[in-house]
């Protein structure tokens, strides 16, 4: 065995998505976060890409960013669409966290490899993202959706045209019991075929 496969397969069970209201104030230290986002660069890619590309958001930066996508989330619904609700969460969510990662794919001037690729090798990097941060027992939350994927928020993370932001990564220490997660067993997911 090269690796230890307990500790890697404790690793990849134990981590769980911990939202930001379930943080505490301890800051993330600067190291930390470099870990973190050096696993990242080493995500499959194909083609040798690396098509992903992170802003970092941290102190006054996570209030702007909070701003940003309130006031996005207000002037893309109707009056009658709106809940003060949820506009507080793009509000404040940033700011309860400690570091706050955009998580973007820089799609390549060329455009050999697809686009679905270039997404997953994305995503690949996410895992990796999320694993370092369970490694340190810090909490991660992967949020998606439609002001994520707004052309303001392109514009906000100076992204190209055909380049994407797939959500932003929350990262910070959790002040709850660690989560138990549940998946279906084996049976229900493959199929064998000799
Ligand atoms: C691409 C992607 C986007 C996600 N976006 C959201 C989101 O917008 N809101 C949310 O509550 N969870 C989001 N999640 C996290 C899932 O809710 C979470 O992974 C799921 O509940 C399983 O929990 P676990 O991560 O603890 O295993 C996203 C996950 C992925 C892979």
């Amino acid at each position: 065995m090269k690796h230890s496969l307990s500790d890697i397969k404790e690793l990849i069970k134990d981590r769980r998505t911990i939202k930001p209201e379930d943080f505490k104030a301890r800051k993330v230290l600067d190291d930390q976060i470099k870990e973190i986002l050096n696993s990242a660069r080493w995500a499959p890619t194909h083609g040798k890409t690396e098509p992903w590309h992170f802003v970092v958001f941290q102190e006054e930066a996570l209030k702007d960013l909070g701003k940003f996508m309130a006031e996005t989330y207000k002037n893309s619904v109707s009056k009658e669409d709106f809940f003060q609700k949820k506009y507080d969460k793009f509000l404040n969510r940033p700011s309860l966290s400690s570091v706050v990662i955009a998580i973007c794919m820089k799609r390549q001037q060329i455009e050999k490899i697809p686009e679905i690729e270039e997404i997953a090798a994305v995503a690949c990097s996410v895992q990796n993202i999320h694993l370092t941060a369970t490694a340190y027992g810090l909490g991660g939350y992967w949020s998606s959706g439609q002001v994520a994927y707004s052309k303001e928020m392109k514009s906000y993370l100076n992204l190209g045209e055909k380049d994407l932001c797939l959500g932003l990564f929350y990262i910070g220490y959790p002040d709850i019991d660690w989560p138990r997660g549940q998946r279906k067993t084996l049976e229900y997911k493959t199929e064998w075929r000799k």
